[in-house]
């Protein structure tokens, strides 16, 4: 373990467990703006190496344990950016060793029971959680809510639409995502192949924008998959109905098509349309308009993104003050995910998911290695 410089009692401290590409390339540059009231002062990661190397980076400290990170008196809040099996055990293990505040990389769990022993913890610490579905803490969605009026009670359509360059790491992500670490085989027209890979594009990109979705669609006890289908290399097209709304969700890692990050919310006499940077991107907040027949109200770019919109928000919350998401939210919104992750593979029993389209883009790119963009 390496020594730090005297911690400034000014500053939150920060612990990181997990110190991947997410901690590399997300959440460290955001601190780095952020440097007039956090200071990263422990990176733990089960690889000495990358423990060391991205610790040396920030001037903190590094180690292997997650027990050693959390007996640091010196880190104030945990965030925690390891592989998703990890998640609900180190939230649960941050809050019990009694930090000011935890951020949890998504998905927060793998399953409701996870989810409710997460928030039983929380109660009974009292350590606030959030996660990290940046969207919601990004200022362009922030901006859009405060100004929708009564969008939320006249909305019939809702579209998540996603448009990432290629990225062969993703489809790996994708299907480890659901724990099948290794799959019978990679032919994309073995049935577990393609619900492994639905599942693991609903629970690893869609569901970014599911707490959003969520927001028109309060009551999601009647979920229902219309349509879902694979988009090669990566990619899937769901079609849901939540109560009275018709849910569209669509992401490609496609070269051709200029990267696009999109969320509609459509209803009768108003319509909301959000362009959020894609991910990794840390280049000022989403685009927010709201239009009224013959009215667009146009909100942000605002200055900082949705990742630096949580460390505000941890900030915030570590000194005591701003209201965390209550934990009945973060319940719901990783329910509503697991019911349409299984929803969507469930239709593959049916026999009623197509084999993927290949895009002539993504056809010929899917083997471009040079790029690297993960969501
Ligand atoms: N918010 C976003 O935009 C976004 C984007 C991509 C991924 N994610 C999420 O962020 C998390 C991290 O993603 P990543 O791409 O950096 O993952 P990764 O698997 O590439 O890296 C995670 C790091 O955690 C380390 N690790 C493994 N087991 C550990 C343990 N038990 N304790 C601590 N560290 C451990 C690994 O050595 C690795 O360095 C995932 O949960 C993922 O779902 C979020």
């Amino acid at each position: 373990m390496s020594s730090q410089a005297q911690a400034s009692p000014a500053l939150l401290g920060v612990g990181i467990l997990g110190a991947g590409p997410v901690t590399q390339a997300i959440h460290l540059p955001s601190l780095a703006r952020l440097g007039n009231i956090l200071e990263v002062r422990h990176i733990m990661d089960v690889d000495p190496a990358v423990a060391a190397s991205v610790a040396g980076r920030v001037g903190a400290r590094f180690s292997t344990s997650m027990e050693e990170l959390l007996a640091d008196t010196a880190v104030d809040i945990v965030a925690i950016c390891s592989p998703h099996q990890f998640h609900a055990a180190q939230v649960i293990a941050a809050c019990r060793a009694g930090k000011k505040a935890v951020l949890c990389e998504k998905p927060f769990a793998m399953n409701g029971e996870e989810a409710a022993a997460i928030s039983a913890v929380s109660a009974e610490t009292g350590v606030p959680i959030i996660v990290g579905a940046m969207h919601t803490f990004d200022p362009g969605w922030l901006a859009a809510e405060g100004a929708w009026g009564d969008l939320p009670e006249q909305v019939h359509t809702v579209r998540s639409s996603i448009v990432l360059p290629p990225n062969p790491r993703f489809e790996d992500f994708a299907t480890e995502i659901v724990g099948r670490v290794s799959l019978p085989s990679s032919d994309p027209t073995d049935p577990e192949v393609i619900k492994a890979m639905l599942t693991g594009g609903v629970m690893g990109l869609a569901i970014h924008d599911l707490p959003l979705v969520r927001r028109f669609t309060p009551d999601f006890a009647d979920v229902e998959v219309l349509h879902a289908e694979i988009v090669r290399p990566f990619g899937y097209v769901i079609s849901l109905r939540a109560g009275n709304v018709t849910i569209e969700l669509r992401a490609a890692m496609n070269a051709t098509w200029e990267p696009a990050w999109e969320f509609e919310a459509i209803g009768d006499d108003a319509a909301l349309k959000i362009d959020f940077t894609p991910s990794y991107v840390q280049a000022g907040s989403a685009t927010a308009r709201i239009r009224t027949a013959g009215r667009t109200t146009v909100l942000g770019p605002f200055g900082h993104n949705g990742y630096e919109g949580e460390w505000r928000k941890l900030a915030e919350l570590a000194g005591g003050t701003g209201q965390p998401p209550s934990a009945e939210t973060l319940i719901h919104d990783l329910e509503f995910a697991l019911a349409i992750a299984e929803a969507a593979a469930g239709q593959v029993d049916t026999g009623r998911v197509d084999t993927g389209r290949v895009d002539a883009g993504s056809a010929a790119s899917g083997t471009t290695e040079d790029q690297e963009v993960n969501a």
